[in-house]
């Protein structure tokens, strides 16, 4: 019933919106602009861009284009936008380098409505921007240091409760669980697993409906992101009330969390952040911060089942870390520096598996790339996979070799799972230490095999196995 009311609805919603395309734009082509097609009116190549993804090769899109139009750029037709994507390392080193000069970060407008700005005058460009300012302060490597113990605590529970005494495991909830868990603990002190719980569900509904048809009426995926993104910033608001209160009293520390980094952290005019922005960005940091990085935690698991050179590896370089340390002794900076090898696996994962396949940019003003003109207002893509597996970049490209991140590593701009230049994930170093620190205990604790030996992959939009990768566990003998 509500399926064929929601279709109904789209169909209504495309008709009007091709009129639209077809009274103001029609397809024709943009004079210089780089070689390509635009697709159908109004979808574009959308549908062909995210079905791949399905299929699980969303590098055939980009592959299919390079081999019929141009290796550098070509032209399409995205979420309803012109778009060009860039490819390669130069198209990637252009675009990281000219953040902010010939081109901006650019979000589907449903991004907006679902994370209205609470200061109503600002945009969510503007708002990342003044998160981008304050984030290194916490996000920093020396920061973060302090916080590798309580990250090692989390995964000794999370182990515990999730993986310990079972036969079988279905691993990407579990990854989930984990990545989720650390975040409301590292971010706003919610450490109690009920109290995860009552955020986890109306999480997967505001991550589901952000990349949505923007419908907002009962029953569409949109309507419940927008409903679920309400419940959790008011949560999160009594969280933060409630910590002001702790502050004041000194029940609560200045640097426990994320948190009370925010509350205590002015800007350039000494002016606080307001509760509810504080809610947005913590919301913010909440959903890009745990879908990619358990996406990368349940790959590592797969990879590891079905290389067992790797495994041993892996296994061999965490066994001597876990021999050095006192009983119960936890986790610490040091112990992670020692995490080269793994470190070295878990960057070949995020080169065959990237969680986030590219991120869009929008042109400021008419340019030229590569003798083609890109007019302003053109969205633009980059792609890790124009990169990650292409040969040029690293030969046998299918092949998983972590011995490609010794010395030196890949040459700059063809690694990009975390994108590059001013715009670079600031919760890289975060996701490091969380990702080693699921390696440490993975391994200590089991080896494993898949049940289903070759489950096929969904990207949509994080890569995962499709039926969540199950697995045989067979703990150490103590
Ligand atoms: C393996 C895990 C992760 C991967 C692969 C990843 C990847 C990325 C990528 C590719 C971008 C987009 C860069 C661009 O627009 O060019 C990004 C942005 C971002 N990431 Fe991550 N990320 C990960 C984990 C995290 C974590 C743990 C956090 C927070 C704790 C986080 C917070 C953010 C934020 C706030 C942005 C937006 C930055 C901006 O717009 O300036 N990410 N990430």
């Amino acid at each position: 019933m509500e399926l064929s009311y929601v279709s109904l609805l789209s169909a209504f919603v495309v008709a009007v919106s091709l009129s639209l395309h077809f009274l103001f734009f029609k397809n024709k082509p943009t004079a210089g602009a780089p070689p390509g097609r635009t697709g159908w009116p109004v979808v574009g190549e959308s549908l062909e861009f995210l079905s791949t993804g399905w299929k699980g090769h969303p590098e055939k899109f980009i592959f299919d284009r390079i081999a019929r139009y141009s290796s550098t750029v070509f032209r399409t037709h995205l979420l309803g936008e012109r778009a060009a994507v860039f490819c390669g390392a130069a198209g990637n080193k252009f675009l990281f380098s000219n953040e902010n000069k010939l081109v901006r970060a650019w979000w589907p407008a449903s991004v907006d409505k679902v994370f209205p700005s609470s200061s109503q005058s600002s945009s969510s460009q503007e708002e990342a921007i003044k998160m981008r300012r304050m984030l290194p302060n916490f996000f920093k490597p020396e920061a973060l240091q302090r916080y590798v113990g309580l990250m090692d605590h989390i995964a000794q529970r999370h182990f515990a409760d999730g993986w310990e005494g079972e036969k079988e495991v279905v691993v990407f909830p579990l990854t989930k669980n984990y990545t989720f868990w650390l975040a409301c603990r590292l971010f706003v002190s919610v450490e109690d697993p009920n109290h995860v719980d009552k955020f986890a569900a109306p999480f997967s509904e505001l991550a589901s409906g952000l990349i949505s048809i923007p419908v907002d009426l009962p029953g569409t995926p949109f309507n419940k992101a927008i409903k679920a993104s309400n419940f959790i910033r008011k949560e999160l608001v009594a969280i933060i009330k409630q910590r002001k209160v702790d502050l004041a009293e000194g029940k609560a520390s200045p640097t426990q969390d994320i948190l009370s980094h925010m509350l205590l952290t002015s800007d350039e005019t000494g002016k606080f952040m307001h509760e509810l922005d504080i809610a947005d960005k913590i919301l913010g940091l909440l959903i890009g911060g745990h879908d990619t990085a358990s996406s990368a935690c349940a790959f590592v698991v797969k990879y590891l089942a079905e290389l067992p050179e790797i495994y041993q590896g892996v296994y061999k370089e965490q066994m001597e870390i876990a021999n050095s340390k006192k009983e119960g002794e936890l986790l610490n900076w040091e112990d992670i520096q020692k995490m080269k090898y793994s470190w070295n696996v878990a960057c070949e994962v995020l080169r065959l598996a990237p969680p986030l396949q590219g991120a869009f940019r929008e042109a400021l003003s008419d340019f030229m790339y590569n003798g083609f003109t890109i007019p302003k207002g053109w969205k633009i893509y980059w792609s890790a996979n124009s990169t990650h597996i292409n040969p040029d970049c690293f030969p046998e490209p299918k092949k998983f070799d972590p011995s490609r991140f010794e010395g030196t590593g890949p040459a700059p701009y063809t690694f990009v799972p975390f994108g590059g230049g001013p715009r670079m994930c600031p919760g890289k170093e975060y996701a490091r230490l969380e990702i080693l620190v699921f390696m440490h205990h993975l391994v200590r604790r089991f080896r494993w095999e898949k049940i289903i030996p070759h489950e096929k992959i969904v990207v949509n939009p994080m890569p995962i196995p499709a039926k969540g990768l199950p697995v045989r566990l067979y703990p150490h003998k103590a």
